[in-house]
């Protein structure tokens, strides 16, 4: 096929870009680098000389995505870019509403307009676990018909994105010109390639298992639990985990199985809840450093727990975790970010 990808440069997004071509897809990488990196650019254009581009631009610039569709006869996108730290869009909610849903409905806009109005095929869109918010007894493990109520600012941006795109999907529909529409509602993510290429590399870094690697590693000299007193068993939030190739591999899934005119959206989550206290355990086993770690206060927007219930993607996508150790997922992250002191930047300073 042929593929956009927004926020290209980014995290998932590059990591998305290295298995698209990998499987011999054609790809066009779409990033401002607001917090996304040149070098996987670079290193994906050198690997993949014609089968991959890289666009400096906003996802929210209609012509230069109508633009970019065209030229490069792509039929699907896939919509990462987006700003997304829970707490940063607590403090900056009109920032992450114009962001992730202005410059989301531009991106619409200039999908709808590309061939002649035709429009793309398909639309994957990395939507979050964090439009369930705290979901109400019973519906943890969350299965993907568990109500949406966010509970930050972030989840909310997520949950009207997902509205917006199912009422394009109607409109598409009326026109006998559907499209295939599929959410992904992702847990938490973590780890690198496994080739050693590509990792997490974010400024700033908020995550708990960079985070906890970086006080690991010495480049800080201890991190804060946010909350130790909720109603969970050790007083600590509850996440799932998942990790970065497999999350792709729920997209790859996705993209091959959907047809024109499903709207559907899958839970991308190993099925296994582990708490704050529990991620910093692993981290220090696998790093063998036992680092300083001070309780804090609880972080606005913050759920209490959150992990998945697989059911419906394994058996819609046939889609299961491969890792699902807690210690594999903090070792592929480990290690990238061990040989990447400096993230990126650290190969311009070898
Ligand atoms: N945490 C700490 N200390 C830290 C960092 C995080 O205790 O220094 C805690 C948080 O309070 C939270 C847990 O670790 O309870 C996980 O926090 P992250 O910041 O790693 O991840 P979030 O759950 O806040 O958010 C991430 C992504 C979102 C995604 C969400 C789904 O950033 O895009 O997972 O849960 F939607």
């Amino acid at each position: 096929m042929r593929i956009l990808v927004t926020g290209g440069a980014g995290y998932i997004g590059s990591h998305a870009c290295q298995r698209l071509l990998k499987d011999g897809h054609r790809v066009v990488a779409l990033d401002n680098l607001f917090r996304g990196h040149r070098e996987p650019m670079d290193m994906l254009k050198s690997a993949h000389q014609t089968e991959f581009d890289f666009i400096e631009a906003d996802l929210g610039n209609q012509d230069i995505v109508t633009k970019t569709l065209e030229t490069h006869d792509l039929d699907t996108v896939m919509h990462f870019g987006a700003l997304a730290y829970v707490g940063e869009s607590v403090e900056n909610p009109l920032w992450y509403y114009r962001n992730n849903i202005s410059s989301g409905i531009s991106l619409l806009d200039g999908c709808d307009a590309a061939f002649g109005g035709s429009g793309i095929k398909r639309f994957i869109f990395s939507s979050s676990c964090a439009t369930y918010g705290d979901p109400p007894e019973g519906m943890i493990p969350v299965p993907e018909h568990c109500p949406q109520s966010p509970t930050s600012p972030y989840g909310f941006t997520k949950l009207h994105f997902e509205h917006i795109l199912k009422d394009y999907a109607i409109k598409r529909a009326m026109q006998d010109n559907p499209i295939a529409l599929t959410m992904m509602r992702y847990f938490n993510v973590a780890g690198s390639d496994r080739t050693g290429m590509l990792g997490e590399d974010h400024t700033p870094e908020t995550h708990l298992i960079p985070v906890a690697i970086d006080a690991a590693l010495g480049k800080r000299d201890s991190m804060s639990i946010f909350g130790t007193d909720y109603p969970t068993p050790d007083g600590t939030n509850i996440r799932d985990y998942v990790h970065v190739e497999d999350l792709i591999s729920a997209h790859a899934l996705a993209m091959d199985s959907t047809q024109l005119g499903d709207v559907d959206a899958f839970n991308v989550g190993i099925g296994k809840g582990y708490s704050v206290r529990e991620i910093l355990d692993s981290v220090k086993r696998v790093s063998g450093v036992d680092f300083a770690v001070h309780d804090a206060p609880k972080r606005a927007g913050d759920a209490i727990a959150l992990y998945n219930d697989p059911t419906k993607i394994k058996s819609k996508l046939g889609w299961e975790a491969q890792i699902t150790e807690i210690d594999e997922v903090v070792s592929s992250a480990f290690n990238w970010l061990k040989a990447h002191p400096n993230g990126y930047a650290s190969k311009q300073h070898a």
